[in-house]
């Protein structure tokens, strides 16, 4: 790592802000810096392009325009207006801090990094970034951004995918940032993140910062940040059974705890459950076996009598953070008198499916059923 003189942070502060001011980009939370505008933005932003948040941004404002709306939103409304984002703790998380506020600060926001944290999904880095951007607090807001961005600058060589290197990354900030404009600092950091000093094509040819980028004077640039390679996430094959009887749909609650909680889906069967009614060891049961035990398994554990049909093509599959979901969509029939008094679930019409919120792996799932199935489509 090199070390800049305070002459050089200066002439660094006044460049960056320089161009910041010249170029930046005109988003609808930077129109002022109320700190529920710049929070919910942030949340939103945490794993989510620019692009695509700007829309969902803008309908959220308008569902929900203060905290106080937040706070007593209806859940199902909330997670309507999430749909398609992803991460839906992001969401519950945003209505119990808004609840905080409201019932915990009588309305009054907490001004400090330190004090923002107390809140329900707020860590350090959305801390940082309402506190320098809304209260003007002189503190970081390390993203991926700004880890790249230092990471380059000065030649950091400490490993982003460990926890403590947070900190050395906050010490180096904190004395670089602009005492009199943190906000717009941060947001210029960002800014440069997502433009000159991307992960994968860089242009520091042409940056306003070149100058200060020791890595890209050295021809390393893309050798930073350091990271090491995260595990790759577990793949786990299911079943999905795609129920329908004319315009109902049968789908199953997930349980209140784990991944998509309280989310309706397809019945979706794990296979190694259905492989470990065989006989034979796991490894042994080939596709078409274990497929031919899969009405076994839902007599078994749902009391229903089902037939199914495999549907074409690949399976369905969708990546969480440490789970990758291999889905083997199938059409199933019941009988329409089915007993569901075993089963975790209920039919729905089209028209209130229309209305509730379902995780990205059931869209894709219903997007798939629907190509397969154009009958169907309601
Ligand atoms: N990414 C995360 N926060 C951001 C912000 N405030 N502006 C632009 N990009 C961002």
């Amino acid at each position: 790592m090199i070390e800049w003189t305070d002459q050089q942070i200066q002439a660094f502060q006044t460049t960056l802000l320089a161009w910041y001011d010249q170029e930046k980009r005109d988003l609808p939370w930077r129109r002022d810096h109320a700190p529920y505008h710049v929070w919910v933005s942030e949340i939103m932003l945490q794993q989510t392009q620019v692009q695509t948040v700007i829309p969902y941004y803008n309908r959220f404002m308008a569902q929900f325009p203060t905290v106080a709306d937040l706070a007593t939103a209806p859940e199902a409304k909330l997670m309507k207006a999430w749909e398609g984002l992803g991460y839906y703790s992001r969401a519950r998380n945003l209505q119990r801090a808004a609840r905080q506020i409201v019932d915990e600060y009588g309305g009054e926001w907490p001004q400090t990094a330190a004090g923002l944290q107390k809140l329900a999904g707020i860590g350090p880095y959305t801390a940082g970034a309402i506190a320098s951007i809304a209260f003007n607090e002189p503190v970081p807001a390390v993203d991926g951004n700004a880890f790249r961005v230092f990471a380059r600058l000065l030649k950091i060589d400490d490993d982003i995918a460990k926890p403590q290197t947070r900190q050395v990354f906050e010490q180096v900030i904190s004395r670089v940032i602009s005492q009199e404009r943190p906000g717009d600092f941060n947001q210029a950091i960002m800014d440069l993140g997502s433009s000159y000093m991307t992960a994968k094509n860089p242009d520091s040819d042409h940056s306003p910062v070149k100058a200060f980028n020791q890595a890209y004077l050295d021809g390393v640039e893309l050798d930073y940040p350091v990271k090491t390679k995260k595990p790759r996430p577990v793949e786990v094959a299911y079943y999905g059974l795609a129920i329908q009887q004319g315009d109902r749909t049968l789908m199953v609650k997930r349980p209140s705890d784990g991944l998509l909680a309280n989310f309706w889906t397809y019945p979706l069967i794990a296979k190694t459950d259905v492989v470990a009614l065989s006989d034979a060891e796991p490894a042994d049961v080939s596709d078409e076996a274990a497929l031919a035990l899969l009405p076994q398994w839902v007599k078994a554990n749902y009391g229903l009598t089902v037939t199914v049909t495999p549907i074409g093509g690949r399976p369905v599959t969708h990546t969480f953070t440490h789970r990758k979901w291999i889905v083997t969509l199938l059409t199933a029939t019941v009988a329409p008198d089915a007993d569901l008094s075993f089963f975790p679930g209920k039919w729905f019409d089209s028209a209130e499916i229309s209305t509730m919120a379902f995780p990205k792996v059931q869209d894709k799932l219903f997007k798939r059923f629907a190509k397969e199935k154009p009958m169907y489509r309601g």
